[in-house]
């Protein structure tokens, strides 16, 4: 079942871009709709497209989780919810985890993946747009987002978003394509991107939103290495650091909340 058709409004804000803004559009409509699109295909272009070393990804995000019994943790932009699959699958007992995102199509997959009597079966997939969480302040141990913080119309308010729920000294994880540095590689990996993924994706998961030639125009406007790093110092993280994974095709960013800051822009919570 693609269920969209009785789909709910999400709670939405304006979208204001902070990337170049170049002819890409990141509304939130443009997005959505995208991700609706394709949301039936999604596991099996990612790990298609991907060679499965996506899963891979996700699997070192969650071994640098140190994850404790007895507080929540929350996955933003969950998609269709891997990364809350294999939180929930790591984590010791008593740990909540939610998955939210804005798109239903994506959230009624994610949703069909919980496994009865396992840890998935527990996991809370909500609609939220991820620059304007529905949560309280300092309320998850940690606050993940994989291959989605790109996506967010506004990456700064997604960042401050994910920092406020966060409590102190928790961590704010980000998994996110990165652009390869290596000469050879670098130049294999452009032609892959821009020629070969963009033409596959779209044959498999058809879609008006030209879903998969945003994929490499997003990935190289994006903020990456210390850039990206930057910009998570700026949300009131600390401790920012990165690893690169797979050559740098795709890296690990992790920053803690620090014990006094809650919200370093005085936004209205
Ligand atoms: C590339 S998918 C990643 C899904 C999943 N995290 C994974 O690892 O496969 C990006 C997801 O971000 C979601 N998204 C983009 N902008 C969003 C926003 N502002 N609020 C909530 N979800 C958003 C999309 O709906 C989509 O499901």
């Amino acid at each position: 079942m693609t269920a969209n058709v009785t789909e709910p409004a999400p709670p939405t804000v304006d979208p204001s871009p902070t990337e170049p803004a170049g002819e890409l559009d990141k509304s939130n409509a443009r997005v959505r709709e995208m991700f609706r699109q394709i949301a039936p295909r999604y596991d099996l272009m990612n790990h298609l497209l991907s060679l499965n070393i996506d899963k891979y990804w996700r699997s070192q995000a969650v071994k640098r989780l140190r994850l404790i019994p007895g507080v929540p943790a929350l996955d933003v932009c969950t998609g269709t919810g891997d990364l809350a699959i294999a939180i929930a699958d790591a984590a010791p007992d008593g740990v909540e985890v939610v998955g939210s995102d804005f798109c239903y199509a994506m959230l009624e997959i994610a949703r069909r993946k919980r496994v009865a009597g396992s840890r998935s079966e527990s996991i809370d997939f909500l609609e939220a747009d991820s620059q304007q969480l529905p949560f309280a302040s300092d309320r998850f141990q940690c606050v993940t987002v994989a291959f989605g913080l790109r996506n967010v119309a506004d990456t700064d308010r997604g960042l401050r978003e994910m920092t406020r729920v966060c409590r102190a000294g928790g961590q704010v994880m980000v998994l996110e394509f990165s652009k390869p540095t290596l000469p050879g590689l670098r130049q294999t990996y452009n032609f892959y991107f821009k020629h070969i993924l963009p033409r596959v994706g779209q044959w498999f998961a058809r879609n008006n939103k030209s879903a998969y030639s945003y994929l490499p125009d997003s990935v190289s406007r994006f903020p990456d290495g210390q850039a990206l790093a930057d910009r998570m110092q700026a949300a009131g993280l600390t401790d920012v650091k990165f690893t690169p994974l797979t050559f740098g095709v795709c890296t690990i960013y992790e920053g803690t909340k620090p014990e006094s800051n809650s919200n370093p822009d005085g936004d209205p919570q």
